[in-house]
This record gives structure tokens, C-alpha cells and sequence, in this order.
């Protein structure tokens, strides 16, 4: 019940599972056609079929000189197109030779994004503490509340200030507002026309983006065949490359396509991906377990589990089939988690003796991106003994002290995979993240939804848009078509915001 998927130890033996049950899951996988349909994704075939899409992020970390066509067309040389450019201009950034409109050097750069074009470049950037520039740091700015722009703008010196503005769609309003706001912050103190030197963007909308006023020579392509939560190794992860650098950026792309092949090419029970995704169906489907915590024992992968969050739940929180049919099963759990050991003294209390059992996936390294051995192994022996508690418990035998006996007993068989690696490099993140999208995908094919669509976001947008117009006369005329409970939500609010002024 372990596998080496590239440089991954993946050691599933502390699940509640057992070889008939991981035949019977294997042949359910190959009743669903798991393989034929990563190949399916592999050859760009529209798999994506509400949104008549390809599927193509692993064009993405495709190496120069191989193919990956997607309706007949090979999207490799354009990939590394745009890959070119990203290290010419994260070059120049670095070498001082790229300089804002004042004649500085570029110290900070912001990216403006939110959902993939935020989580994928400000969880990598995290996790590469170790690859960074000293010289340059990144913020990261996704939410419309104004607190987190004007949070992240304190301190920076707009002269030496790059913002980027990442969007698929460029028509997300969070991070347009965002946008609008950081333009008029630079424009204020350095004028309008520094903002072509300290705006660029990273869209598949090349006439929002021009619209915008960034000058589309500043603009960074990607394709409608890129998932937003699939995006980082795409131009969205510029952010990333400004600050490790080119080469340690295509590292990581490098160690996603090692799990890429990996998972094209590893057998049954071999397949690292795989075996995550029915160890996860099992769970649901026979524990009933509603709810997964990722625990990384990991500072630098502390921004991992709300990644996840996206990756996972917006591709597998779906309840109809393929077919149209409501699902007759439960699909994707809720994910959560922070790093260990933070989450020790926090919420395991409910992991170890509650009455939900939540399965773990405890993820570690042998070694620190920082340089201190015991430390990195104290955090270590805290990662096996939190699994070992989980799974055997302690009962009544081996107690020492018997006061409050039945408070003190640990019932076990709960379940958790661990997920372990030498060290953080970028090539292992690379694995890591790509480990999850697959056995994602594998997940959403076993269930028959579509895991690349994102319906379920929409009514929000669309309510929200419509609630802004009721908000623009509130509440001189009357609004029959709101909930009592909005409308009055409404009064209220209208009521306070004026009474702060
Ligand atoms: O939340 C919906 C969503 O479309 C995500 O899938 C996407 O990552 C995010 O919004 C941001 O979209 P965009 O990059 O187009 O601004």
C-alpha cells in the first residue's frame, strides 16, 4: 500500500482498506474507463463538453520540442511562446535592466487576481521561500473588500512597483475594481502615463485588456483551454517566476510533467493519482465521510490546503451526471486544513476522539528549506505519531493513569495517507500539485460529473450584479421582487453606511 509516483512516497496503508476492497476499486476504475479518459484529456479531445472545451493544462509543462495537440493543432511552440517571454521579462526584472517610469528598479510586484489567478501563484510563491529573490517581493491581492488593497499597498514605493493584473476572463468585477483602484493608487503619485511601465496583464482576453489601457505588448496570453484552478504553470504564474527565477520555474513545470507521465503510464495500483482517487471514493462512499482535512506539515506549504480547496472542490462539487441524471452518490467532500503542528493544538482534538470521522492527508519532508535539522525533526516525528494515533488509538490496557478512563481512550481506525517527499524543491511541489489534478480527474470520471466546469459559481455573480442595481435606488423605490430577509438586510445596511460617513 505504498507508491513511488516520481519522487512521492505515497503510503495509503494507514486507510481502512484492505486487497478486496482495492481489486473491487480497481475495477470499478476500469469499469469507468479511467485510463482511456486521461488519454481522452491527453489528445485535447473536448472533454470539457458543458463548455465544449479541451482540457489542455498539460500543455502547459509539455516540454519544448514534444507535442500536445489540441484540435489538431500543436499548442507546444506556443506555450513556450509565451513561457520566452515571461523569462525575458522576469529576467530583466531581476537584472535591474527592466526599470518603472521614474528610472527605478522594480522591487515589488502585486498581482491583482482572485481564485486561480490568485491561489496558484500566491500558494507556489509561498512554498519557494527557499528559491526567492531577496531583491523582490510579491503581494498578492484577490479580495474586492478594500482592506486588502490598501493592506498589501502600505509601504510600496509606486516608483518601483510592478502590478499584475491576472485574469482569464478579464471580466471578473472583483479584480477589475482591484485593478481600477491600484491604477488610480500609481496614478496619483507618478501620473498617468507611468502606468504602461507598471501594469501588465495575463489574460485570454486580449480586447478587455486593452480596454483596461494596458498596452497589449504587456500582456501575457493563455487559452480558454486553461482552467483557472489548472492555471499556475500557465502566464498566470509570472508572479512566481519574477521572484525564483526562470530556471527554477521550469523545474516546476518539469516536476509536473513527471507526474504527467507518470500517471499516462503507471498501471492499476502503481498509479500514485489513481489510488488517491479511489481511496477518496471509498471514503465517501462507504465511510461517508463528508468532509477531508490536508494537513502539510510544512510552514511553506501553509497556503496548500485553501489551494486545494478550489482544485478540488469547484472541479468535484457536482451533483448532476454526465447524462443530466441527479447523482444517486456523494461526490467531492469539503476540504480544509492548515499546517501541523499549528493544527495539533487546534482543531485534532475533534480528528482524533469526535464523532465525524474526517480522513487526513498528512504531507512531509525529510528535510527543511530552512537550516535547522532537529527542529525539522521534531515536526517530523509529529507527522508519524499523529498518524499513528489516528490509526491505532489507545485502549484501556494501555492506560497509566485511570482517572477519567473513558475520556482518555482513543478509539483509532481512523484513516489518513501519507503523502512524503526528500525536500520542497520546486520539481517536488510541481509533483505534488499535479498529483492532486489528476487523482481529481480520476475522482470526477469514477462519479460521471464534469470536473472542469464551474456553473455553480454563477448565481452568485448574477445576484450580486443585481443586488448592486436594487442598492443604486434603495430605498427610495420599492423592490417586491426581494426576500424580506434581503430587503431588510438591505435598510440596514443603507442605514449604517450612511450614518458612518
Ligand atoms: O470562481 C469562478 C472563477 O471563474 C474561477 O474558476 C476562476 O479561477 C476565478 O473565477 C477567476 O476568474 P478570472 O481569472 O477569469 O478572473
Amino acid at each position: 500500500m505504498t507508491i513511488q509516483a516520481g519522487d512521492l512516497r505515497i503510503d495509503y496503508s494507514k486507510q481502512m482498506i484492505d486487497e478486496i476492497a482495492i481489486t473491487r476499486l480497481l475495477d470499478l476504475a476500469s469499469a469507468r474507463g479511467t485510463t482511456s479518459a486521461f488519454a481522452r484529456m491527453t489528445n485535447g479531445e473536448r472533454i470539457n463538453v458543458t463548455e465544449g472545451r479541451a482540457v489542455g493544462h498539460m500543455a502547459l509543462r509539455t516540454p519544448r520540442g514534444e507535442q500536445f495537440l489540441i484540435d489538431g493543432v500543436d499548442v507546444v511552440p506556443a506555450v513556450w511562446l509565451v513561457l520566452d517571454q515571461m523569462a525575458n521579462l522576469a529576467r530583466a526584472i531581476r537584472s535591474g535592466e527592466f526599470i518603472g517610469s521614474t528610472g527605478r528598479k522594480i522591487r515589488s510586484v502585486v498581482n491583482i487576481g482572485i481564485g486561480g489567478s490568485d491561489l496558484g501563484p500566491a500558494m507556489v510563491y509561498e512554498a519557494l521561500r527557499g528559491d526567492r529573490s531577496l531583491d523582490i517581493s510579491c503581494r498578492f491581492v484577490s479580495n474586492v473588500d478594500p482592506a486588502d488593497l490598501e493592506a498589501n499597498l502600505a509601504g510600496l514605493d509606486p516608483a518601483e512597483t510592478l502590478f499584475i493584473v491576472a485574469s482569464k476572463t478579464f471580466t471578473t468585477v472583483e479584480t477589475l475594481a482591484n485593478a481600477r483602484a491600484a491604477r488610480q493608487w500609481l496614478a496619483n503619485q507618478l501620473g498617468e502615463s507611468a502606468v504602461k511601465k507598471h501594469f501588465v496583464a495575463l489574460s485570454t482576453n486580449t480586447q478587455a485588456v486593452r480596454e483596461f489601457g494596458i498596452d497589449t505588448k504587456n500582456m501575457f496570453e493563455f487559452w480558454d483551454w486553461v482552467g483557472g484552478r489548472y492555471s499556475v504553470p500557465s502566464a498566470i504564474g509570472l508572479s512566481v517566476m519574477i521572484a525564483v527565477g526562470p530556471e527554477v520555474f521550469f523545474d516546476f513545470l518539469s516536476g509536473m510533467h513527471a507526474m504527467d507521465v507518470h500517471t499516462a503510464q503507471a498501471t492499476g495500483r502503481m498509479n500514485g493519482p489513481l489510488m488517491l482517487a479511489l481511496v477518496n471514493i471509498w471514503n465517501a462512499a462507504v465511510l461517508k465521510s463528508s468532509s477531508r482535512a490536508v494537513i502539510p506539515y510544512s510552514f511553506d506549504l501553509r497556503r496548500f490546503p485553501a489551494y486545494l480547496q478550489q482544485l478540488i472542490m469547484e472541479s468535484n462539487g457536482k451533483s448532476v451526471r454526465s447524462d443530466g441524471s441527479r447523482v444517486p452518490y456523494a461526490t467531492s467532500p469539503v476540504i480544509w486544513g492548515e499546517p501541523g503542528t499549528n493544527g495539533q493544538h487546534a482543531f485534532m482534538q475533534l480528528l482524533h476522539q469526535g464523532t465525524d470521522v474526517v480522513p487526513v492527508d498528512f504531507i512531509g519532508f525529510a528535510r527543511s528549506s530552512a537550516n535547522d535539522e532537529s527542529r525539522n525533526e521534531l515536526l517530523f516525528t509529529n507527522l508519524l505519531a499523529q498518524s499513528r494515533a489516528l490509526a491505532f488509538g489507545r485502549n484501556i490496557d494501555e492506560l497509566l493513569d485511570h482517572s477519567a478512563t473513558p475520556h482518555r481512550v482513543f478509539a483509532g481506525n481512523r484513516p489518513s495517507t501519507m503523502i512524503v517527499a526528500p525536500e520542497l524543491s520546486a520539481a517536488v511541489l510541481g509533483q505534488l500539485i499535479a498529483l492532486y489534478e489528476h487523482s481529481t480527474f480520476f475522482e470526477g470520471v469514477i462519479w460521471d460529473i464534469n470536473s472542469f466546469d464551474q456553473w455553480g459559481v454563477e448565481l452568485g455573480k448574477e445576484l450580486a450584479l443585481s443586488i448592486g442595481l436594487t442598492l443604486a435606488d434603495f430605498p427610495t423605490h420599492n423592490h417586491p421582487e426581494l426576500d424580506s430577509s434581503t430587503h431588510t438586510l438591505l435598510s440596514w445596511f443603507t442605514e449604517h453606511r450612511q450614518s458612518n460617513k
